[in-house]
């Protein structure tokens, strides 16, 4: 096969992580006899740098006329002074917004080799696996009237929540038609208790629940669900909610697995999907060489199976970090301890095992 991929380096370890995949991906593709075209492109802060704009139009265009994007990270100190109106963060924000990249899939899973590295107990940790589903261009992140003005000599900021009733029922659908090919459970998190926004996902939710009667559905409460996630993580298959919520509950239950440096993540909806690790950009250690590139690598196996349709490759890749892992290796972030790994030497063990 020939594909156009699209690499978004970013700031921070971006660069580092996604040179990392890039050097897997030419060896998928020296194994399986594909072609791919790579055309790397800036966004978030170096972009802002460069262009003044996180998303340069030539970025944007390049990445729709490709097959796939795969994303390093955006943002860092260097650009975070509350004041700037043009922020790193736009960049991303943007792209899922003009892909049309309405769910972010995120994949929750405790590597075996890994499970000592949770924060919990083994026993919460054993054999959990949730999917989340969050919504994407839509919800608070995007909601207008937004700003900060003064009213009556206050200084205000505020956001608007709002979603369609078309936007639910497409991405609770969407976290159905997963829970079929996986154990058959969804959860849908929400705060109906509360906001008007919840009430309508939740009336959604249970009328796209009534057409698929063969899966599990409960609905629960966002701050109910962050106790859940710790004290019994293994009971949620996928795990359905909005923009903000999905944000802030994919990073907690990230620590389950006891790396963040694990975990990869796909936005699609679109025509071109979106794959990136969810970690940030981790600025203290960028350059340094010590970044964790599996998170990238696994983004790149989903790339290669959802982006791609290539479902053969993008098991090799997974099959080659589990074999990794399971040998022993470590980058520190995971614990290597004295003898941990830098990116190069995790990523040339990656290759070894494909
Ligand atoms: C994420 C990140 C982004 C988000 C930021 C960088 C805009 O936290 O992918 O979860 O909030 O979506
Ligand atoms: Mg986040």
């Amino acid at each position: 096969m020939k594909a156009k991929v699209t690499l978004l380096p970013g700031d921070g370890i971006g660069p580092e992580i996604v040179q990392a995949t890039r050097q897997v991906f030419d060896a998928v593709a020296a194994k399986f006899d594909h072609q791919f075209e790579y055309s790397e492109q800036l966004i978030g802060g170096i972009a802002i740098d460069e262009t003044g704009n996180p998303l340069p139009e030539e970025t944007l265009g390049a990445c729709l006329e490709s097959d796939a994007i795969l994303l390093g990270a955006v943002g860092g100190p260097k650009w975070d002074d509350p004041a700037a109106t043009v922020r790193p963060e736009q960049g991303l924000l943007r792209i899922r917004k003009e892909l049309g990249a309405f769910a972010n899939i995120r994949p929750v899973k405790v590597f075996d080799a890994l499970a000592a590295a949770s924060p919990l107990q083994p026993e919460r940790v054993k054999g959990v696996d949730i999917v989340f589903v969050r919504e994407l261009t839509g919800g608070i992140y995007f909601g207008t009237p937004r700003g900060r003005e003064v009213r009556d000599d206050v200084r205000v900021g505020f956001d608007t929540m709002i979603y369609g009733a078309d936007e639910v029922e497409r991405i609770v659908r969407m976290a159905f038609d997963l829970a079929r090919q996986r154990r058959g459970k969804v959860t849908s998190v929400d705060k109906a208790n509360v906001l008007d926004t919840s009430r309508l996902w939740r009336a959604v939710a249970h009328e796209v629940a009534a057409e698929y009667p063969d899966v599990e559905y409960e609905d629960l409460l966002v701050d109910a669900m962050a106790m859940y996630l710790i004290n019994r993580p293994a009971d949620f298959d996928v795990v359905v909610t909005g923009n903000m919520f999905g944000d802030i509950l994919s990073d907690e239950a990230s620590m389950i697995t006891g790396s963040l440096g694990m975990l990869p993540s796909a936005s699609v909806g679109g025509r071109v999907g979106l794959f990136e690790p969810i970690h940030g950009s981790a600025p203290d250690i960028a350059g340094s060489g010590k970044a964790n590139p599996l998170a990238t690598i696994l983004s790149g196996a989903m790339m290669l199976r959802l982006g791609l349709e290539l479902h053969q490759e993008a098991e090799v890749i997974e099959h080659a970090v589990d074999r990794v892992l399971a040998a022993g290796h470590r980058t520190a972030d995971i614990g290597g301890g004295a003898a941990s790994l830098n990116t190069n030497a995790m990523t040339e063990l990656v290759i070894a095992a494909l």
